[in-house]
């Protein structure tokens, strides 16, 4: 059911930690470009396990695990070759469960990337499905005598012409939906759906705190599966299947859905009312509107993204987030506003890819300016929902362009000054990835330096986070943006049960005044990002002053207050 704040019994302090997302800070990291602890060249879990503090210190609450099971690694390891095991370039099992526990000792849970849209072509099931049209096998991936007069188009055009590939041996075709040799397995056999369970299950396990994800809409389409060869009625259905296996294993593990379809979908995504779909989404159309507002130095794109998001279950929530490891995707804007933000943020051919995206990251694209991107990440941090980060923004690190495409945001975390960023000691030509040169080296950007600067981009998330994680009302509370004449400037309250909040942003470089009248006279608001506190006047207003690209969060302060400022 979906209940107003009305009807939400008061709050109590335990159901902000029972559904426990809901005011999460999620990290995503790549083992494989962490830290390296052997000195073979590419990251490990051992590395990471001596992390995990340094993640304890940021105050993250979730760490996200990009694909770290054997793969032949053409996809950046979403091409699985085995769904129960660790890459042994990273380590093994027991490495994976060390750090796991350590994580949960910091009060951080682990979720891992679940791939079962597609596995390798490597995969023994794969191999065996592509052996004989006889195989046990053959009904696990997707074959047809001819593709479909309409394929879908690819995921990544330039790289894949179709989504159908010929098979010589046997003479059909099998459906691709992201690389040709990342077969999509057929979610219509229920060997398939057994065996996707199985995998959830064994993680869960291990200890993991639930899943992203990956490409629901993919996983879920069973476009091209001959008649005869088993439908899904309904595949959402089969989403709940999985929420309600997911329920029975454990009692707080999460589904995070990479699900970027139009905001008319996403609420079926979550189960409808009944809420019993994917915990969270990712909000793709809020990322791409907040790009096309520091582009237009305009804040109502956003707002108006922010507006049309579906009103969610409580125990639902939104995933925020300005940079992901993919290419920065621009497709759920027109034509006309994807070229504004291309000009203003990646106006040459080799920062853009698949003619949708940018393969930059934000620190760049804003020309290192720390008023802007400060304000970026206190909006990441204020916007309704739950925040979460890609390794190396808390200390804003670049790109790798000369890498290109996606994997130029994926070079290894920058750690020290010293030779491969304290990354690794191996020899520079046996890294995983090269470092990132130029001006947002190792040398410029590391996260020795900034530990010891109070005054670094560091420093600052830190404080978002701790600031973000006593601010339930910021994942819980009702969002309202308010009514104020300067069209640059985000204005919006979060109130609920935990209180009231209101965050104003300014998009552009030019300070601001902003008025807000919504409150009785004299109440006052405290500064929860620095020293100060504001009254409204007689008529119940609030002039707040805001500099270039400035930003404000502020707590209304209610009768008997006990919170902390
Ligand atoms: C998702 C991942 C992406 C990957 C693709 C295929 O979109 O985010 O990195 O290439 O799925 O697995």
């Amino acid at each position: 059911m979906v209940q107003s704040a009305s009807t939400v019994l008061r709050m109590r302090i335990t159901d902000t930690s029972d559904l426990w997302w809901k005011t999460a800070v999620v990290y995503c990291l790549d083992v494989e470009t962490y830290l390296d602890w052997n000195g073979d060249g590419t990251g490990d879990f051992e590395g990471l396990s001596h992390r995990i503090d340094y993640l304890a210190e940021l105050g993250i609450t979730c760490l996200w695990l990009m694909p770290f099971y054997p793969t032949p690694n053409r996809d950046d390891g979403y091409d699985i070759s085995d769904y129960y095991g660790v890459d042994p370039r990273l380590g093994h099992l027991g490495d994976f469960v060390e750090v796991v526990r350590t994580a949960r000792d910091r009060g951080i849970r682990v979720i891992v990337d679940l791939v079962v849209n597609h596995t390798s072509d490597q995969h023994p099931w794969f191999k065996a499905s592509r052996s004989s049209r006889d195989s046990a096998y053959r009904d696990w991936y997707v074959w047809r005598d001819e593709p479909p007069e309409h394929p879908e188009a690819t995921a990544f055009p330039g790289e894949e012409t179709s989504t159908w590939q010929f098979d010589e041996k046997t003479g059909q075709y099998y459906l691709h939906n992201f690389y040709h040799f990342q077969p999509d397995l057929n979610v219509t056999n229920p060997l398939v759906r057994d065996e996707v369970a199985k995998v959830m299950g064994f993680w869960l396990q291990l200890g993991v705190t639930g899943f992203r994800v990956d490409a629901v809409p993919f996983f879920l389409d069973t476009e091209g599966v001959e008649p005869g060869h088993g439908q899904l009625k309904n595949p959402l259905e089969y989403l709940k299947s999985l929420h309600a296996f997911l329920e029975r294993r454990s009692g707080e593990a999460i589904m995070l859905g990479e699900v970027n379809l139009a905001r008319s979908k996403q609420l079926s995504y979550f189960g409808g009312e009944d809420a019993d779909g994917l915990t969270m989404q990712f909000d793709f159309i809020g990322m791409q509107n907040l790009f096309l507002s520091l582009a237009r130095q305009d804040a109502r794109p956003l707002a108006a993204a922010l507006a049309k998001r579906p009103v969610l279950p409580q125990a639902n929530q939104w995933a925020n987030f300005v940079r992901n490891h993919d290419e920065l995707t621009l497709d759920k804007l027109t034509p006309k506003q994807r070229d504004e933000v291309f000009a203003a943020f990646a106006p040459d051919a080799d920062e853009q890819i698949y003619g949708r995206g940018i393969i930059r990251r934000l620190g760049p694209m804003l020309l290192g300016d720390p008023r802007r991107i400060r304000m970026v990440y206190s909006l990441l941090f204020s916007m309704p929902g739950t925040p979460v980060l890609f390794y190396g923004q808390e200390i804003g690190m670049g790109e790798d362009l000369a890498r290109g495409d996606r994997e130029a945001v994926r070079t290894p975390m920058q750690w020290t000054h010293d030779a491969n960023g304290g990354f690794s000691d191996a020899p520079a030509s046996k890294l995983a990835a090269p470092m990132v040169s130029g001006g947002y080296s190792p040398e410029h950007v590391n996260v020795a330096s900034q530990r010891h600067d109070q005054d670094s981009l560091l420093h600052f998330i830190r404080r978002l986070v701790e600031r973000y994680r006593a601010s339930a009302e910021i994942g819980w509370g009702d969002f309202t943006l308010l009514d104020q004449p300067n069209n640059s400037v985000l204005a919006h309250t979060m109130s609920g049960d935990e209180g009231r909040m209101l965050a104003v942003h300014n998009f552009s470089a030019e300070p601001a005044v902003v008025t807000v009248a919504l409150y009785a006279p004299d109440t006052r608001f405290v500064d929860l990002l620095r020293d100060g506190s504001v009254t409204t006047d007689t008529r119940g207003r609030l002039d707040l002053s805001l500099e270039g690209y400035g930003y404000r969060w502020l707590r209304q302060v209610g009768p008997n207050e006990k919170r902390l400022f």
